[in-house]
């Protein structure tokens, strides 16, 4: 009795545990989407998460022949845990920010294959349960409803697709696979998404449930197992052939779409085994990431089937490049830079990719400081998908502590621009191409972009005349109201820097 009644405290403490976790959940998402408490949150998510793992690690329990057990292999249990951290602690620390989505891709394909085999050994656990099998029919003891058919086979697909869709994308991020493209692809996916749809609804209305009237329809039959396995490779297949052809520029915008399957996939698993807190991290991953995919794609005014087919930044945007015909550009010394710089009244800053690649964000904040000692106003125009990830521009320049009150968005960014004196581009490229504003045939066209033409002076520093990651010209880097600056971002900020404060 008193040992029941413990029991019983037992599962309303882990209750409270998978309770307190799935509010952290939410609390540190919320979190998240501020610079200045995305740390602090991301904290509270992991301590709720802590408290999940450690609550059902001590106090879940099953059923095993009518008495409730916890779990078992606690040693090995550990030994995972101690591995994991140390491999998640030792490559976040390690990651330099421009590879950032690609360690997101494989943090994410690892939570697809956790789906996927999640799927896999509770369809085993069936199956084991068995208590005969005979003429190739595996009769099973264990109740199978369908709606765990369904979470099965969910978990099963989501999870695998994300999975093999995952290292593909890491694979192209890291430069270990090329985007590949080969006649008939598209119609192939088709095909295969086809088939695969097929294979799932067939092993959804051909697996027997348990039926207690008719206890005969408990069994799998050799092909219902062929079919699940089936399934398994065509979701493997299509995870890869998917994300194969999708251009580089694109690969963002995949991985998200990939985070929010695996979200799904992980809320299947929530679903099977009836755990509230992987439940609330699975449908917020799916949720957070759908949106995020939505808000991308919006940003860059294309839908998500032209991203999915579009291949953008591939072979054809690279040959308009070679097409692409203008005048000549102008170049602009450090020192007539630091002249103009210096008396201006209000100088705008454009950070993009190439200042996250030169890691020049402090000594960008540098010459904020210095020119602002001078009396000159500076502001930082942030355009949404600037670098090569969500919010990557936020996160540089809160690195250098530059306030976040200097930060302006597109719109706003835009409404500002002809007031200002100087423009100074940091490693941006295809965020400020007026192409897409003006020209039909760009593989840009439509996406809004930072409208910096409207500022008195435009300086563009960049290493060379080499396109962005869409492989397009940019036609603003030969208006005569545009000036090339060219060498390594932080070189240049730092000779910038000095300069400045030679002329007193
Ligand atoms: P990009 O168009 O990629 O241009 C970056 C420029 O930085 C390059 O032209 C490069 O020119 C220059 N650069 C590289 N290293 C440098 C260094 N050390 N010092 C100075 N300059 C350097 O960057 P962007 O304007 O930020 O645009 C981002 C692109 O990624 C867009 O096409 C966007 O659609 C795509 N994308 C982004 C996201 C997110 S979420 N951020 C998502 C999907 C797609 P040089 O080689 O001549 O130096």
């Amino acid at each position: 009795m008193v040992e029941a009644n413990f029991l019983n405290m037992g599962l309303h403490v882990l209750t409270i545990c998978y309770l307190i976790a799935s509010v952290t959940f939410i609390l540190g998402l919320k979190m998240l989407s501020h610079p200045e408490s995305a740390r602090r949150g991301n904290l509270v998510a992991a301590a709720g998460m802590a408290i999940g793992i450690f609550g059902t690690i001590f106090l879940f329990e099953h059923e095993v022949d009518g008495e409730k057990v916890h779990l078992g292999n606690i040693a090995l249990i550990f030994l995972a845990l101690a591995i994991g951290s140390v491999l998640g602690f030792v490559s976040a620390k390690k990651i330099q920010m421009t590879a950032m989505p690609e360690m997101v891709s494989l943090f994410n394909g690892m939570g697809g294959a956790c789906a996927m085999l999640i799927s896999l050994i509770e369809f085993n656990h069936y199956i084991h349960s068995a208590n005969e099998s005979v003429d190739g029919t595996t009769w099973l003891t264990q109740e199978l409803t369908t709606v765990s058919v369904i979470a099965i086979i969910a978990g099963l697909v989501i999870g695998s697709i994300s999975f093999g869709g995952s290292i593909i994308a890491w694979g192209k991020l890291r430069g270990i696979i090329k985007d590949t493209t080969f006649k008939g692809q598209r119609n192939l996916n088709m095909v295969l998404l086809f088939v695969l749809v097929a294979a799932i609804a067939l092993f959804i209305f051909k697996t027997p449930v348990t039926d207690d009237s008719n206890p005969a329809a408990w069994g799998l039959t050799s092909f219902n197992l062929s079919l699940f396995y089936g399934i398994l490779a065509l979701s493997l297949m299509y995870g890869v052939l998917f994300v194969l052809p999708i251009g580089g520029a694109d690969m963002p915008v995949v991985i998200s779409l990939l985070n929010s399957f695996t979200g799904v996939a992980a809320a299947s698993a929530g679903f099977m085994y009836n755990n509230q807190a992987m439940l609330t991290g699975g449908i917020l991953v799916g949720a957070a990431g759908t949106l995020l995919t939505i808000l991308m794609c919006k940003a860059m005014n294309r839908s998500l089937l032209n991203v999915i087919i579009g291949s953008w930044g591939g072979a054809a945007a690279a040959e308009g490049a070679a097409s692409a015909e203008h005048g000549a550009y102008k170049e602009i010394s450090l020192s007539d830079c630091a002249m103009v710089m210096s008396y201006a009244n209000k100088v705008m800053i454009v950070p993009g990719y190439g200042l996250a690649v030169a890691q020049a964000q402090h000594t960008c904040h540098e010459l904020e400081k210095i020119l602002e000692e001078k009396g000159v106003e500076v502001k930082y125009a942030i355009h949404p998908v600037a670098g090569r990830m969500p919010g990557h521009m936020n996160v540089l320049l809160a690195e250098a502590d530059v306030n976040y009150e200097k930060l302006l968005e597109m719109e706003q960014a835009n409404d500002e621009f002809k007031t200002c004196d100087v423009v100074l581009i940091l490693g941006a490229n295809d965020v400020v191409n007026p192409a897409a504003k003006n020209d039909l045939a760009s593989p840009i066209y439509g996406m809004p972009i930072l409208e910096v033409e409207q500022a008195k002076n435009v300086i563009v520093n960049k290493r060379s005349m080499k396109p962005g990651y869409a492989g397009i010209e940019n036609s603003l880097f030969y208006q005569p109201k545009t000036s090339m600056l060219f060498g390594d971002a932080k070189k240049v900020l730092q000779d910038l820097c000095a300069e400045i404060k030679t002329l007193g």
